[in-house]
């Protein structure tokens, strides 16, 4: 990192600051890029407060209670969890639906459905939620990781091919904060190699690629319906699906082994099983938030546009690339930070400097692949008899290879999904508060 930055370089990036100030409103300007950061004793740019979430309305309390007094808990018992899953394949315009206790239950349910046994591997997106590596490991296959296209900060589909070897058993790429995949190449190299695609659309309910949801284009698709998620039940996950037959497998799999559709045996445990199962009260909270994603997805989307045209006028912040003809649901919204953009303020500090502001806002995904899940995974007794001590060691060194992943844990800044609920007013807020710490960079990095 640059830190020995010129007076040219100042003035010329006052300069830019004040080129892109005719986005802004005058005032927030005027208070902004002129005034002394917070961090320093100057006033915040935002001091209203974002958007409380989760969210709950009491209309929505009747359905809640009636399922509490029936006391029909469970899925065995009363109807909202199939009513929900009827209702959820019916927005994704999914074929099949099937709740499940959690994402990440979705994951390993979906995983066991298309066959993904001890000692496959997957192919993985490697920045994600570490759920999306447990997932696979849970099965006791190998998460394999594909590199990460810094423009877009999801999977980069020319680095998958590669990692194919007579193992693989599936490739799982990650909508990660909600922004689609480039899903073609990635079909493609799938239908080349006859894999089956499961995306993480865990945080990606609606968003869209080339005229198809996420999570309905690859062969299953899973959500997650925690407490944090655009369309949350505390916990909750789904997976969809095109296929009957393999969501019938995941509804068989999903509920201790017992016959699920057309999937049934000539005796009662005729398969393997376990409890992922979603409860009705969870189900019933989801049905009813379903309108209000809907409505908030149109919300961040206009908010996110809005931030995005007056991020792209400031010199060293990159919002992502999405991919032609597709739209994001931003769970949460990242940007590319460079350091050298703004005299040598360290990303750690800028973030710091952002929250002073008012602007919370956090580093992304690490890399976490050195944080030693994987090495205790693969030091592990079972994976050692699964895999040979050759491969192990191969699959430990590739993680170095992961140079795009590396460049997007160094450099992206995100901001969680409830700044993009504010009003317009509040949104312009984070590209002033950006612009101020901008111009005095020097100033907060010696600080
Ligand atoms: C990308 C991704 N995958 C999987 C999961 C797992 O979902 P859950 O927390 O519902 O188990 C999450 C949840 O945060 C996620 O963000």
């Amino acid at each position: 990192m640059n830190t020995r930055n010129t007076r040219r370089d100042f003035l010329s990036l006052a300069a830019a600051a004040v080129a892109g100030a005719h986005l802004l409103p005058k005032s927030v300007f005027a208070q902004s890029a002129a005034g002394k950061p917070a961090l320093l004793g100057g006033t915040a740019v935002h001091t209203g407060g974002w958007p409380q979430w989760p969210e709950w309305r009491q209309s929505w309390e009747s359905s809640i209670l009636q399922v509490l007094r029936s006391g029909r808990w469970y899925r065995g018992t009363g109807e909202q969890v199939q009513q929900f899953e009827t209702a959820y394949a019916k927005l994704l315009g999914a074929r099949r639906c099937l709740a499940t206790a959690s994402g990440t239950t979705a994951l390993i349910v979906g995983m066991h459905a298309l066959d993904v046994d001890a000692g496959d591997e997957v192919i993985v997106s490697p920045f994600t939620f570490i759920a999306s590596y447990n997932a696979v490991l849970i099965n006791k296959a190998l998460p394999v990781l594909a590199d990460t296209d810094p423009a877009t900060l999801t999977i980069d589909p020319a680095s998958i091919e590669s990692r194919i070897t007579d193992r693989t058993r599936a490739i799982m790429p990650v909508h990660i904060y909600g922004m689609p995949c480039d899903m073609d190449p990635i079909l493609a190299i799938a239908a080349k190699h006859r894999l089956p695609v499961i995306e993480d659309a865990c945080q990606a309910w609606l968003a869209d690629y080339k005229g198809r949801m996420c999570g309905t284009i690859g062969e299953l698709g899973c959500f997650s319906f925690q407490n944090s998620k655009h369309l949350p039940s505390g916990e909750g996950g789904a997976i969809t699906g095109g296929s009957d037959d393999l969501i019938d497998r995941c509804g068989s799999f999903h509920d201790c082994g017992r016959p699920y559709g057309g999937f049934k045996g000539a005796r009662p445990n005729f398969t393997r099983g376990g409890n992922f199962r979603m409860q009705h009260v969870q189900a019933a909270m989801l049905v009813q938030q379903l309108d209000k994603l809907v409505q908030d997805t149109a919300r961040r989307r206009e908010n996110a546009d809005r931030l995005a045209a007056s991020l792209k006028e400031i010199p060293g912040i990159e919002p992502p690339r999405l991919p032609d003809n597709s739209r994001a649901v931003w769970h949460l919204y990242p940007f590319r930070y460079d350091a050298e953009k703004f005299q040598g303020l360290p990303r750690d500090r800028f973030i710091r400097a952002m929250r002073a502001e008012g602007i919370p806002c956090s580093t992304g995904y690490q890399e976490q692949y050195f944080d030693g899940l994987l090495d205790e995974a693969i030091n592990s007794r079972g994976y050692k008899r699964l895999f040979s001590a050759a491969r192990l060691k191969a699959y430990r060194d590739s993680f170095q290879e992961l140079q795009g992943n590396r460049q997007v844990c160094e450099t992206t800044v995100a901001m969680t999904q409830n700044l993009l609920l504010a009003g317009a007013a509040d949104i312009d807020h984070i590209g002033a508060a950006i612009r101020k710490i901008q111009a005095h960079g020097a100033a907060l990095a010696r600080a």
